[in-house]
């Protein structure tokens, strides 16, 4: 595996006319925000793979402790660097991750509104956090400019294989990517139940690429008659929690899709480009043809930058995300793509689906149903 992107040389040009002539410095601030929000990110990293959070939610509500405390806690660790650590703490206190107790000298940290969302199993954010700054992601976004270059995938550059195939070999970054999806799946799935009622109709239902379930549970919850089975690649059901009422099937999309009436597939079609889409899709309709059956595609939509408004407004944590989206495509997929309304149409059809339907949910995320018939 290569290691290093090569560092090109920037020119800082001399010239007078280059000078900035600004009323004031926030555009100059906004970069500094943007070029330290990477480093931001790791140091939460090793926070939150130190186990801090979890230390601290331990000790009881409202509890704190020194750096000296935290550290004696820490597991496997004979002589750690307390000095480091509190460095470490203090930098997330003024980031307000966590509550400072006392004064700059002796200084004890305690959970707040923002690190509690950094402990147990419902919105826990360490799954997105730990993905997005794992070792090879972070490498793989430092070959980016290559893609402009060279038209080539980031992360292939790196790894030398496509990101699926990669994972496959690696089970601990198969994990990483397991644990990100069961906590990015389990809000996006909030939303699409609050406002999508188009499950009421089926009895059973395939969630095609579904990685470990998370999604399926989900919906049986709200719909506990359907029949479902869970279908991605086999190592990754293969290590997929039993879940009441589904059934972990693996196998490869490309090739065919288990039958029901229903086809939910959710993250997936954005990984790929339209051959590769309707490949899938085309495998989908075979299996609800005989059953006229639907199918459901969920995914995130970017807004048109020429509607994003200049003031920072706050934003949903999907739309966030899918602002990201287009780019971090480009950084880990070869073709993979954010698509329009009409380009959904289009590949919907394309693989034989008619009577195509859009639903625009709350932060970005949309249903596109259509029929096989
Ligand atoms: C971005 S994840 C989406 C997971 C899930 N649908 C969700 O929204 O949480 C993509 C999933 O596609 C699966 N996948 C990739 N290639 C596949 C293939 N050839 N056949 C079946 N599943 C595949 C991956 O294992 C992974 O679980």
């Amino acid at each position: 595996m290569a290691t290093l992107a090569p560092e090109r040389p920037i020119t800082l040009l001399s010239d007078e006319k280059y000078r900035p002539q600004p009323a004031t410095t926030d555009g100059q601030e906004l970069l500094w925000e943007i070029t330290f929000g990477g480093i931001t990110s790791l140091i939460l990293r090793a926070v939150v793979v130190l186990g801090v959070p979890e230390i601290l939610a331990r000790q009881g509500p409202g509890a704190s402790l020194s750096a000296a405390q935290i550290a004696a806690r820490l597991p496997n660790c004979a002589h750690p660097n307390v000095g480091a650590l509190d460095c470490i703490l203090k930098y997330m206190a003024r980031r307000n991750v966590f509550q400072l107790i006392g004064s700059d000298e002796e200084p004890q940290y305690g959970l707040n509104d923002v690190s509690r969302w950094l402990v147990g199993n419902v919105g826990n954010v360490s799954p997105i956090l730990l993905l997005h700054t794992h070792e090879v992601h972070m490498a793989a976004w430092n070959h980016l400019h290559e893609a402009v270059l060279e038209n080539c995938v980031a992360f292939e550059r790196l790894t030398g294989k496509p990101a699926f195939e990669y994972a496959r070999e690696h089970p601990d970054y198969s994990k990483t990517i397991n644990d990100f999806m069961m906590c990015y799946s389990k809000g996006m799935m909030s939303v699409v139940l609050e406002h999508y009622k188009g499950f009421d109709d089926l009895k059973s239902i395939v969630d095609v690429g579904g990685n470990v379930g998370t999604a399926l549970s989900e919906i049986l919850r709200v719909y506990p008659h359907l029949k479902a089975i869970n279908f991605d690649q086999p190592h990754v059901v293969a290590n997929a929690p039993r879940i009441s009422g589904v059934e972990h099937v693996g196998g490869d999309m490309f090739d065919n899709v288990p039958s029901a009436d229903g086809v939910f597939i959710k993250n997936i079609l954005v990984d790929w480009d339209d051959e590769k889409c309707i490949k899938i899709l085309q495998n989908c309709y075979k299996t609800l043809l005989p059953r006229s059956g639907k199918i459901m595609v969920v995914e995130t939509i970017v807004k048109s930058c020429a509607n994003t408004p200049k003031s920072c407004t706050k934003k949903g944590f999907f739309e966030k995300i899918s602002e990201v989206l287009d780019v971090s495509m480009l950084a880990f997929t070869d073709g993979g793509t954010t698509r329009s309304e009409n380009q959904w149409r289009n590949l919907l059809a394309a693989a034989g689906f008619t009577e195509i339907k859009i639903f625009e949910l709350p932060q970005s995320v949309v249903i596109i149903e259509a029929n096989a018939k």
